[in-house]
C-alpha cells in the first residue's frame, strides 16, 4: 500500500509547491556589420539615376529576343538574370535605369529587379573600373601558394588603393570576394571575365602592369573600348594577326598578344602550369596497368 501511496504523493506535493518563474537566460546578438563596399539600397547619384536613358543596343535586343525564346511567353521573368547582365555588360555597371529598362521588357514590377539585383553580387550596381579585379581572400586562398594576403597587399602597394576602391584613373576597382570556385590553383584574382591563378606578388604585380600598358596604347590608338564584364583579352584588343583570346608562347610564358606588341599575360594558371595538375609531376598511375586494363592507344591516357 506504501509503494502506491508515495509516488502519488510525490507528484501531487510537487504540484501543489508554490510556482518558481524562472528567469530565461537569453543571448543577445546583432547583426554584423557588413564589410562589402557595396550598400543594398540605392541612392541617385550624378552617374546613377533614373533620369539617365538608357536602351539595348540593336545588336543586344536581337541577343534579348532568342532569350526569350527559352522560355514561355507567360514565364519571362525567369529571363531578368541574363538580360541585367546584358545590360552590365552593355552599360558598364548595373545602373538603376538598366533595372528600369529590364522591368519594362519584362512586364515586371520594377521591384522584382532591384531584389534580384541587389541579391547577386555579380551585378554592380555601381560603376566600377575597366578592369575589375576580385581578390579572393576565403580560407583556400588565404593558405595556398604565398596566401591572399600578400596579393591583396601587392595589389594595395601597386595600385595605392584599398578594397572597394577605384583608382583616379578609373582603370582598376579592386575588391575581395569569397571562393570563386578555383581554390585548387589558389591563390587567384577574377579580372573582368578572366581567373588568374596560383598567383605571387610578383606576378600579380606583372600583370596590373601589363593591363595598364594595354590600356595606355589602346586608348591612345582608339582601340579596346572596354566594358567591365568582359574578358580581359576583349578589352585589351589584338594584333591583326593575332584573334582576340589567342595564346602565344610557351605554356609557362602564356600570354595574350595585345596592340603595338603589349603583352598581357593569358588568364589561368600564372605558374607554368596547364591547368591544376600537380605542379610536381605524376605520383601515381606511373607505370603499366597490372590488370586487364588498356591504355588508349593514342598514348593520352
Ligand atoms: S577559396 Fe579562393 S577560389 Fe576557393
Amino acid at each position: 500500500m506504501a509503494s502506491k501511496i508515495l509516488p502519488i504523493a510525490v507528484r501531487h506535493g510537487r504540484r501543489s509547491l508554490p510556482r518558481r518563474s524562472f528567469l530565461q537566460p537569453r543571448s543577445f546578438s546583432s547583426t554584423p556589420s557588413s564589410l562589402s563596399g557595396t550598400i543594398y539600397v540605392h541612392r541617385h547619384t550624378p552617374e546613377n539615376n533614373p533620369s539617365i536613358p538608357f536602351k539595348f543596343t540593336a545588336q543586344n535586343q536581337t541577343i534579348i529576343s532568342e532569350i526569350l525564346k527559352r522560355y514561355p511567353p507567360q514565364y519571362k521573368k525567369a529571363a531578368v538574370m541574363p538580360l541585367l547582365d546584358l545590360g552590365q555588360r552593355q552599360h558598364g555597371f548595373t545602373s538603376i535605369s538598366v533595372m528600369n529598362e529590364v522591368a519594362r521588357i519584362l512586364e515586371m514590377p520594377a521591384m522584382r529587379v532591384y531584389e534580384v539585383a541587389t541579391f547577386y553580387t555579380m551585378y554592380n550596381r555601381q560603376p566600377v573600373g575597366k578592369f575589375h579585379l576580385q581578390i579572393c581572400t576565403t580560407s583556400p586562398c588565404m593558405l595556398g601558394g604565398c596566401g591572399s594576403d600578400a596579393i591583396v597587399k601587392a595589389i594595395e602597394d601597386y595600385l595605392g588603393i584599398h578594397p572597394g576602391e577605384t583608382t583616379e584613373d578609373g582603370l582598376f576597382t579592386f575588391v575581395e570576394v569569397e571562393c570563386l570556385g578555383a581554390c585548387v590553383n589558389a591563390p587567384m584574382v577574377q579580372i573582368n571575365d578572366d581567373y588568374y591563378e596560383d598567383l605571387t606578388p610578383e606576378s600579380m604585380v606583372t600583370l596590373l602592369k601589363a593591363l595598364q600598358d594595354s590600356a595606355r596604347i589602346a586608348g591612345a590608338s582608339g582601340m579596346g573600348e572596354g566594358l567591365a564584364g568582359k574578358g580581359v583579352g576583349a578589352i585589351t584588343g589584338q594584333d591583326e594577326n593575332v584573334k582576340a583570346g589567342d595564346v602565344v608562347g610557351k605554356q609557362a610564358t602564356r600570354v595574350y598578344a595585345g596592340p603595338k606588341g603589349v603583352k598581357v599575360p593569358a588568364p589561368g594558371p600564372m605558374s607554368g602550369r596547364r591547368s591544376c595538375e600537380n605542379s610536381a609531376g605524376l605520383t601515381n598511375l606511373t607505370s603499366e596497368p597490372w590488370g586487364k586494363e588498356k591504355l588508349r592507344t593514342d598514348g593520352e591516357l
